[in-house]
């Protein structure tokens, strides 16, 4: 959470860095600030309560002119979203200012002794701890600027990404990352920029840095840049060059980024099968598992961590992989599965899967499950990602970049990757005869045509949305294969629209939710025609018996579901198994239109933020 950008060269730093604010504002986006310096001038840091775009009403008539300079966007933790609790920080002397991502855990033990020492704060930010730190640990020990941050870091437990600028050394930026994610672009002539990802340095450069844990980046004005670690190690950078298009962080005629995201599912899933799936040779192949698919099909267990959006198409990849490969899986939120002594042994395989490849639950999952001798194999959208680099082995969902807060293409790349994994283990294993396995593939070859069928419905959904859209509460029930489903379509109606929402498998439903069923209640059914119809047609009469007001998924041509729901959304037929890739599509329209109409910021809901790296 949080986005960082600054910028060192010779063009204006404001425009930058306000066009990488707004880049990263999927990150957080309760308050914003920027600090500018020039040689001899006192530094200048503009920041308010709000979005990027209130901190640019703020800065009109302000001079926010300057070649080198440092901007955040915030999602609180330590201290409320206000004015002095906005990023950049200074120093208690205004010398020295800061902007961070992540927590310092230690933070209120160091603050206390400085207060004792007669430090003065003003803010409730652990960051600001951060910086009197540095700035006291260079009066008192009356070492040079870099090492007073290495110093610093060492002594600070937690997570950080840090841009630091110095009034007294106006040529010099400091970055330093640990835990939290960190990109330093190279553009031509010693132009640098950091960001907290590489959305707001594509347009400038594709040459990036991705800096480790533990690793301080000193750029200089006119200068080759220096990585030391922050124990005074040197390191030779490495640069990667960025693959990333401009389009694809742009909105491209939509109104919002989800719904373009959306809209780009039937590419997105393409693109992920591409070179993956041959349906002439009647082959899949995953390149990421190729040194571990032994390991994976000899596995005791698999164990999925995920969170959020993530943690549904693990539970889908559990159907899958149970179903089709017949290996044991267990899904755990990464939050619970880290800090719960869990058995792990090296005959485990875990998989986790996450979005932006940040989640800081999810990494601290993956480094307990690899310190037990666990096969770590991991699912991510965002290349170069830190959990990408945590893993043993993985494969990229090819989404590219998911902005919406909401995540949409990204889930379905995951389950298409989940599919394919499953599906290559498990003809390996002969746990799946060919002929299903070749209707797998074809199965899967035509979904990205059925999906583009689906998003034909949308108008359909529109309306649908019209009549609930002031529902209190909305009900989701799906069984099997579409069980996570129903609670990815809650998931989206709440985080989206704020209304309370609940997914249930179906059965489940008469243990509890059916006392809150009445005419008030829409109930959004999952009943596609394979898996348990029969089973599901009963569960939908008791809803309706009960009054409730039923939206049906159902497939094409369908009947008996449709003869009782209040509204049916047909979907093509596909394999049971693929169920889960064409019911979500409905859903996720079916919350974008109640949002709206709701008028909710559907890229920017409120507390949300699409990177959580924080636990
Ligand atoms: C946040 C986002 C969700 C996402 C979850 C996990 O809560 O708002 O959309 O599903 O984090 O993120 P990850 O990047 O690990 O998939």
């Amino acid at each position: 959470m949080c986005g960082i950008v600054a910028y060192m060269g010779e063009r204006e730093a404001y425009p930058i860095l306000l066009k990488g604010l707004h880049r990263l504002e999927y990150r957080g986006y309760d308050s914003a600030g920027v600090a500018l310096i020039k040689p001899g001038e006192e530094i200048r840091l503009f920041k308010c309560k709000g979005k990027v775009s209130d901190l640019e009403h703020f800065v009109v008539n302000k001079d926010v002119s300057g070649h080198i300079g440092v901007g955040h966007t915030r999602w609180a933790t330590h201290g409320v979203p206000d004015d002095k609790n906005a990023h950049p920080h200074f120093s208690e002397s205004g010398k020295l200012v800061i902007i961070h991502n992540g927590i310092i855990e230690n933070y209120a033990s160091l603050k206390k002794e400085l207060e004792n020492r007669g430090h003065v704060f003003k803010s409730d930010t652990d960051t600001e701890v951060l910086i009197y730190l540095i700035e006291n640990i260079l009066e008192n020990e009356k070492v040079e600027l870099v090492e007073a941050v290495q110093i610093a870091l060492t002594q600070v437990v937690g997570a950080y990404a840090i841009v630091i600028l110095s009034k007294e050394n106006p040529d010099l930026m400091i970055g330093a990352k640990k835990g939290s994610p960190l990109v330093v672009g190279i553009g031509p002539d010693h132009e640098y920029f950091i960001a907290s990802d590489a959305t707001p340095i594509i347009e400038y450069t594709r040459n990036v840095v991705y800096l480790d844990d533990e690793e301080i980046v000193i750029l200089e004005t006119g200068k080759e840049m220096k990585i030391k670690t922050i124990r005074n190690q040197d390191k030779t950078p490495y640069v990667h060059a960025l693959e990333m298009q401009l389009e694809t962080i742009e909105k491209g005629g939509f109104e919002h980024f989800m719904l373009k995201e959306i809209y780009e599912q039937p590419r997105s899933v393409r693109d992920n099968m591409r070179g993956r799936l041959n349906i002439e040779l009647g082959e899949v192949t995953l390149g990421g598992i190729i040194d571990y698919q032994s390991k994976i099909m000899n596995a005791h267990r698999i164990i999925i961590v995920a969170c959020g959006t993530s943690w549904h198409a693990g539970l889908v990849g559990e159907y899958l992989f149970e179903d089709l490969a017949r290996i044991p899986v267990e899904v755990e939120y990464a939050s619970e599965f880290r800090y719960r002594n869990p058995i792990i042994t090296e005959n485990d395989v875990v998989i986790a899967i996450s979005q932006s490849g940040e989640t800081a639950d999810t990494l601290a999952a993956i480094e307990l499950a690899k310190s037990k001798g666990a096969t770590i194999f991991g699912i991510c959208n965002v290349v170069g990602s830190s959990i990408a680099r945590a893993t043993h082995a993985g494969s990229y969902t090819h989404a590219g970049p998911e902005i919406g807060v909401a995540s949409t293409k990204a889930f379905t790349a995951q389950v298409t990757v989940l599919t394919l994994m499953a599906l290559v283990i498990a003809n390996k294993k002969g746990t799946i005869t060919q002929a299903k396995y070749h209707q797998m593939l074809n199965g899967l070859d035509q979904i990205p045509a059925k999906i583009e069928e689906v998003l034909k419905l949308d108008d359909q959904i529109r309306h649908i949305s019209s009549k609930y859209k002031d529902a209190n509460n909305f009900l989701y029930l799906g069984r099997s294969y579409n069980f996570p489903i129903a609670l990815e379509g809650a998931l989206k109606l709440k985080e989206i629209s704020y209304i309370h929402a609940e997914g249930y498998p179906a059965a489940e439903m008469k243990h509890g939710p059916i006392a809150l069923i009445d005419e008030n209640m829409p109930v959004v059914v999952i009943a596609p025609s394979r898996g348990a119809y029969e089973k599901i047609l009963s569960n939908v009469q008791e809803v309706k018996a009960r009054g409730g007001k039923i939206i049906a998924i159902v497939t094409q041509g369908d009947q008996d579901v449709s003869a009782l729901a209040d509204h049916t959304i047909e979907i093509p037929d596909v394999e049971e198994e693929l169920t889960p890739l064409m019911c979500v599509i409905p859903l996720q329209l079916l919350a974008y239109h109640i949002a709206i109409m709701r008028g909710c910021n559907v890229d920017q809901p409120r507390n949300l933020a699409k990177s959580v790296t924080v636990e």
